[in-house]
């Protein structure tokens, strides 16, 4: 077993002395320390039938009022603009994109664009009646949260919602073609640590790609401590010592995603874990994201944004679209600072920026 550390290219990125601040408008996506950006996450809502401990509070969530939340056509034109410079790859997100009307018809748009991957993190309740018409609008594939498969635990973490529908919702997607179906774990200690065994049984039964994901400072009601992280280096030890696991050797995976890939080494599949707390992997980041209220947010963890809204609703130009993505991008700091004793929780919590 190898641990993460040893499987990434670079943790920080080379800072390169040839990308001046962007003025024209061509070319790709690129930030100061050379990193090029390829990977759009479109947030089509904060609003969300869950109330996920590490997301949500349980109460008194402020959504943004509709008039502000970008419409599919302002939403569909960010991506054909981003397409031009360089965007290969888009998710949908939320909040819980379910929950927006007209969802099938903004995947059909984004479909007709072009994208190489077309993907959507759910939770997926209510996914399964709807998996084949998403399908059928061009949606590649789906990642499902799911963080128990005890079905008494499940609905204490997510705060309301069932087991057997997202169950249900995988086999939905599955049968609908929205492969490779990942299901992300966010791993929380002492409340769903235990079922570690499970989820990578789970993933050897099914051949679904189980994610284990560190806990985030991104809960809406700020009980992230550094206590309630599981190491992803705990992770994969406790899965290592059950099943042998080798890494997905970089040339096999793509450098920029995010969950450091291992398949079983008797070929009963895959799992992955996102260490992004203990052992950061900004330097290979290639993410940009789109709030619903329309502020480009160049990573998770950042305390500014670049505005848009305004200027898609004031006849702003394509070039002016183009632009502020390239200034967002250009913006972007090396790393997320989670670690730094002056690290500040961004103001907006993971169901208002989009997973
Ligand atoms: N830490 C880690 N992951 C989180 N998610 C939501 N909040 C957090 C957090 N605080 C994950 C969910 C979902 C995706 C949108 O983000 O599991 O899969
Ligand atoms: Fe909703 Fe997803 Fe947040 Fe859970 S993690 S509350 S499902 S947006």
């Amino acid at each position: 077993m190898t641990t993460t550390a040893s499987v990434r290219v670079s943790l920080q990125p080379r800072r390169s002395r040839t990308q001046a601040e962007p003025t024209a408008n061509s070319g790709s996506l690129v930030d100061r320390f050379g990193r090029v950006h390829r990977d759009l996450r479109i947030s089509i809502t904060d609003r969300c039938n869950l109330r996920c401990v590490y997301c949500m509070p349980e109460e008194g969530v402020a959504f943004a009022p509709r008039s502000q939340i970008l419409s599919y056509e302002e939403l569909g034109r960010v991506a054909r603009i981003a397409h031009g410079i360089g965007v290969t790859r888009v998710r949908i997100t939320g909040g819980e994109p379910l929950v927006r009307r007209g969802l099938e018809s903004f995947v059909a748009t984004l479909a007709e664009i072009g994208f190489d991957d077309l993907s959507m993190t759910t939770n997926g309740i209510g996914l399964a009646r709807r998996a084949q018409d998403l399908a059928n609008a061009g949606l590649h594939r789906v990642n499902i949260s799911c963080d128990s498969l005890r079905p008494d635990r499940f609905p204490k973490i997510r705060r309301s919602g069932e087991l057997p529908p997202v169950l249900a919702a995988m086999d939905a997607a599955e049968k609908a073609g929205l492969r490779p179906i990942k299901v992300n774990v966010v791993v929380l200690a002492g409340i769903n640590d235990d079922e570690i065994l499970d989820f990578a049984a789970f993933a050897r039964d099914t051949g679904r790609v189980v994610r284990f994901i560190e806990y985030m400072p991104l809960d809406g009601a700020g009980n992230w401590d550094r206590s309630s992280v599981v190491p992803a280096a705990e992770i994969l030890e406790t899965i290592g010592k059950r099943w042998a696991l080798e890494p997905v050797v970089p040339s096999d995976s793509d450098p920029s995603a995010p969950a450091t890939r291992y398949r079983f080494t008797d070929g009963m599949g895959e799992i992955g874990v996102i260490p992004t707390v203990t052992e950061p992997f900004c330097g290979t980041c290639d993410r940009l994201r789109i709030t619903a209220d329309g502020a480009i947010r160049n990573c998770l963890f950042a305390s500014q944004e670049t505005p848009l809204r305004e200027l898609l609703r004031s006849g702003g130009s394509d070039d002016d679209v183009a632009r502020s993505l390239r200034r967002a991008v250009y913006a972007k700091l090396p790393g997320h600072g989670i670690n730094d004793p002056g690290f500040l929780r961004p103001a907006r919590s993971m169901s208002m920026i989009g997973g």
